[in-house]
């Protein structure tokens, strides 16, 4: 799909008026002439109705971020926005679930589409920068009422195109559902992790017959079978399969609950770091306090016995979480460690190069802590996006001054009227623009023509920026800027 970048100016139907300012005449106008107008963040808070969490819903657009409640301890913390999946555990009436990237503030940056979501992360795709973001299709997302789900998993590149989705298909695999469960593709929700040359990682259930009398079961029975499969990303062909049932004994099969197991720096030595998190409730009654793990574990190369030594537990002890189930540890270079608590909804950041492995430096809290609500997953990334979705600018009159004149759609708020006099505020929002500092203003200086620099720019602030515009304007657009760059403009609003 191609990108417009750019976009074409299209003009609008218009009111002929006077801009109350002075518009410049030829073009853009020097930065120095330019005139800082007053903004201000804005955005409306709902308290949720079913229970799982408060929310901020917007003029511009239909997406809605959480209500993030941060704690600090002062240190720095690392750079980068936060990449979370929303679900609602009890299943009902939420208005929303889905992928999101926040500031470290507690600001919106993107929101994917709204539905069942797993793993959303940045990875390296033919060495570009990427997220990757699991999604259930079909009826397959309720199979994550079983703890597992299929469907396929979708790349975005820093426009939030999607340019590659991976799904291997039932057919094709040969996997057998469920009762019930109907689906295209057959991504589970836990891994789609990709690795050097095209390939992904994920891990599919299969429905299949065993013998189960080692494990205290019948003989004629069924498990849900675990597959690690390595598909090419181009064809969503399976290149691998690894079957547990062809290495593990079923009667060695032990629930553990832990997650997020990963090695790090796996080619450069024989002492490999090994992370996990570790939820350490795998009987539901109890409420353990759950640690992010650090091991290390010793893979001699004469292939003598391999051992894990423990190296760090991280825990905030000021606040230990019992997550009953999900998780994530992720290693940001090596002395951050960020947390993320699974079902129980809070992430945390620590510092570990200070000696102790529980030097906290930061919390989110983003939904009711009842078990209601989850991230399976929460990582932090350094991303940088410029979206080939345009500006969202909405113009209404809702201010203390304003009076009725004229229509407006917004879709936080529906459509409305209103005629005569009056002075409106307008909103403006970039979703998934990540590196925005200010907005400028552009308008007609007459009832035709092109829109020229008005010289009036105010600052980004939120996701979404509230700005005053005054009576009789023509119509205008909105530049985005980064620093003094351009970046893109919004189409033609009729004022
Ligand atoms: C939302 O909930 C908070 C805390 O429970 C309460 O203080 C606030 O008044 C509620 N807001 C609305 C609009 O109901
Ligand atoms: C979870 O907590 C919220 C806020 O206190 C409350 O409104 C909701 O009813 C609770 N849900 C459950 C299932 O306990
Ligand atoms: C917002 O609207 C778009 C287009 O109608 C739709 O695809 C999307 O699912 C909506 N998002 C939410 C959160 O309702
Ligand atoms: C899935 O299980 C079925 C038996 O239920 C088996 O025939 C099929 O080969 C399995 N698929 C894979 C990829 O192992
Ligand atoms: C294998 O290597 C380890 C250290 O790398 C050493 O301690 C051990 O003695 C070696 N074992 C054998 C059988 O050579
Ligand atoms: C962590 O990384 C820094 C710079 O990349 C390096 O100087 C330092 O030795 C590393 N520390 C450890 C414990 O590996
Ligand atoms: C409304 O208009 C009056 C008079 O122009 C001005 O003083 C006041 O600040 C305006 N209020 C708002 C909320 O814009
Ligand atoms: C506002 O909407 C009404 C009903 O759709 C329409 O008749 C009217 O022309 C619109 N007014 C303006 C100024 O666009
Ligand atoms: C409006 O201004 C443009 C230049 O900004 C000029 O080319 C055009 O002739 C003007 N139109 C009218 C109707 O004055």
């Amino acid at each position: 799909m191609p990108c417009t970048k750019f976009l074409k100016l299209t003009v609008l139907s218009f009111s002929f008026g006077i801009f109350a300012h002075p518009v410049a005449e030829h073009g853009l106008m020097r930065r120095d002439q330019q005139q800082h107008l007053a903004s201000t963040e804005s955005y409306t808070l709902v308290n949720s109705t079913s229970g799982v969490r408060p929310y901020r819903k917007y003029m511009t657009t239909n997406a809605t971020s959480p209500k993030f409640v941060i704690e600090r301890s002062g240190q720095a913390i690392a750079p980068g926005s936060l990449f979370l999946t929303l679900s609602n555990l009890l299943g009902t009436g939420e208005n929303w679930q889905g992928a999101v990237i926040m500031s470290s503030d507690g600001d919106l940056v993107w929101a994917g589409p709204k539905g069942a979501t797993s793993n959303f992360r940045k990875q390296t795709y033919n060495n570009n920068p990427v997220i990757t973001t699991w999604t259930g299709d079909g009826s397959a997302a309720a199979a994550g009422g079983a703890s597992h789900g299929y469907g396929q998993v979708q790349i975005y590149n820093f426009q939030y195109e999607v340019i590659q989705t991976v799904c291997p298909t039932a057919t094709d695999l040969n996997i057998q559902f469920s009762p019930g469960t109907t689906s295209t593709c057959v991504c589970d929700v836990h891994e789609s992790y990709i690795k050097k040359g095209n390939i992904m990682l994920v891990t599919v259930y299969n429905l299949t017959q065993a013998d189960l009398t080692s494990a205290g079961g019948p003989q004629d029975g069924w498990i849900t079978n675990s597959l690690f499969v390595e598909v090419d990303i181009e064809t969503s062909k399976a290149l691998f399969v690894w079957n547990p049932l062809d290495h593990v004994p079923i009667s060695a099969t032990h629930e553990s609950w832990q997650h997020d197991a990963r090695l790090h720096s796996e080619a450069s030595s024989d002492k490999v770091l090994y992370t996990v998190f570790n939820d350490y409730n795998g009987d539901f009654s109890t409420k353990n306090p759950s640690t992010g793990i650090t091991l290390i574990l010793d893979m001699p190369a004469n292939n003598s016995k391999k051992s894990l030594q423990p190296y760090a537990y991280i825990l905030d002890p000021a606040q230990p979480l019992p997550a009953l189930a999900e998780g994530s540890y992720q290693l940001i270079h090596n002395d951050t460690a960020f947390l993320g608590y699974g079902v129980f909804p809070i992430v945390k950041e620590f510092n570990l190069r200070s000696g102790s492995s529980s030097n906290l430096k930061y919390t989110a809290h983003f939904a009711y802590e009842n078990y209601t609500a989850s991230s399976y997953r929460s990582f932090k990334f350094d991303w940088h996006a410029t979206p080939c979705a345009p500006i969202d600018l909405v113009i209404a009159a809702v201010g203390a001054n304003a009076t009725t004149g004229g229509n407006y759609t917004a879709p936080g708020y529906g459509s409305g009227s209103f005629s005569g006099s009056y002075e409106k505020t307008g909103y403006v929002s970039w979703k998934g623009a990540t590196d925005v500092t200010t907005y400028g203003i552009f308008a007609q200086s007459n009832g035709s023509g092109d829109c020229v620099d008005t010289g009036y720019f105010f600052d980004k602030k939120g996701f979404e920026t509230a700005f005053e515009i005054s009576t009789g304007l023509p119509s205008i657009q909105i530049v985005a800027f980064d620093g003094s760059k351009e970046l893109v403009r919004s189409s033609t609003t009729a004022v």
